[in-house]
């Protein structure tokens, strides 16, 4: 408490309050013993549990950023363990068991990837990406073909894909190679994408630098007049499936005291052979 008006403002919310009866024997200086109750007293108190309450949520909003340096935060995990044993023959298996523990587990989105590519210059890139199929044959995403990740993946077909389940203390990570998915794989997806979706893929180069978001939204509108709901919007040719076949495919489970289990699917001609990574 400082300043005398703000005893006034407090003073009015008070209950029991006498509005304009502050006087100098209601200041913060005024220290009698005895305790009187004279209606000003609780104009002080009043405000000053008002000042307390102030910064004490000040006190917690501090407490709250310094809460949040990710250097203390530490996550303890307790989940079962992975065993060789336990492990189906080929990865694709493994990863159906997973993916359905992680859907069945709640997880947002459990089909988000982090697409890593390499480009030009030998510098990384990473993006998130859905995964829209898998099978034996690898793990399909669909994209811009001219996005700055198309553009490295025809430079360059080594990606790695990586499932961060960390709801669930799992990960899986994929280093395989891209190929673009047939045409008729990717007329297929397109047709069961929402039709604002498929006006959005037409509306969007991606990856290249636009003027204004008003540009983005002027396109999607003269798209959307040429193509109203329900009419047939055909793929962008420039769009399309990519499918990583995997050369590796690693899981990851956490485990008590960092000591994790890492398991490691790797083909060769004619399997895959299965190794143990020290976490
Ligand atoms: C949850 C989530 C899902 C996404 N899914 C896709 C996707 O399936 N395909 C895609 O091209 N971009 C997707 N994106 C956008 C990409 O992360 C990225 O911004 C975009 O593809 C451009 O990447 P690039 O410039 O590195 O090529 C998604 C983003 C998020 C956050």
């Amino acid at each position: 408490m400082s300043d005398a008006s703000d005893a006034h403002d407090a003073h009015d919310d008070a209950p029991g309050g006498v509005p304009g009866s502050t006087g100098p024997e209601a200041g913060p200086s005024d220290a009698a013993p005895v305790h009187r109750a004279h209606p000003a007293d609780y104009a002080v108190e009043a405000a000053r549990l008002a000042e307390a309450a102030a910064s004490s949520a000040e006190h917690a909003a501090r407490r709250a950023r310094r809460a949040l340096d990710p250097a203390a935060m530490r996550a303890h995990y307790r989940h079962e363990g992975l065993r060789e044993a336990d492990l189906a023959p080929e990865p694709f298996e493994q990863f159906a068991h997973w993916f359905h523990d992680a859907e069945a587990a709640g997880l947002h989105e459990p089909n988000a990837m982090v697409l890593s590519t390499v480009g030009p210059e030998g510098r990384p890139g990473s993006r998130t990406v859905l995964l829209k199929a898998y099978d034996r044959a690898g793990f399909v995403f669909f994209t811009h073909y001219g996005s700055r990740k198309g553009r490295d993946i025809e430079g360059n077909p080594w990606v790695s894909l990586l499932f961060p389940w960390h709801g669930i203390a799992r990960q899986v990570v994929v280093s395989g190679r891209a190929r673009r998915t047939g045409r008729a794989e990717t007329t297929a997806y397109f047709r069961t994408r929402p039709h604002g979706s498929q006006l959005g893929a037409w509306a969007s180069r991606q990856s290249s630098a636009v003027a204004s978001r008003e540009e983005l939204d002027e396109l999607y509108a003269s798209l959307a007049a040429r193509y109203p709901e329900g009419a047939d919007v055909p793929a962008p040719p420039e769009w399309g499936g990519y499918r990583v076949a995997p050369e590796t495919v690693e899981f990851w489970q956490g485990r008590e005291n960092r000591l994790h289990d890492r398991l490691r699917y790797r083909r060769t001609d004619t399997a895959w052979t299965i190794e143990r990574l020290a976490p």
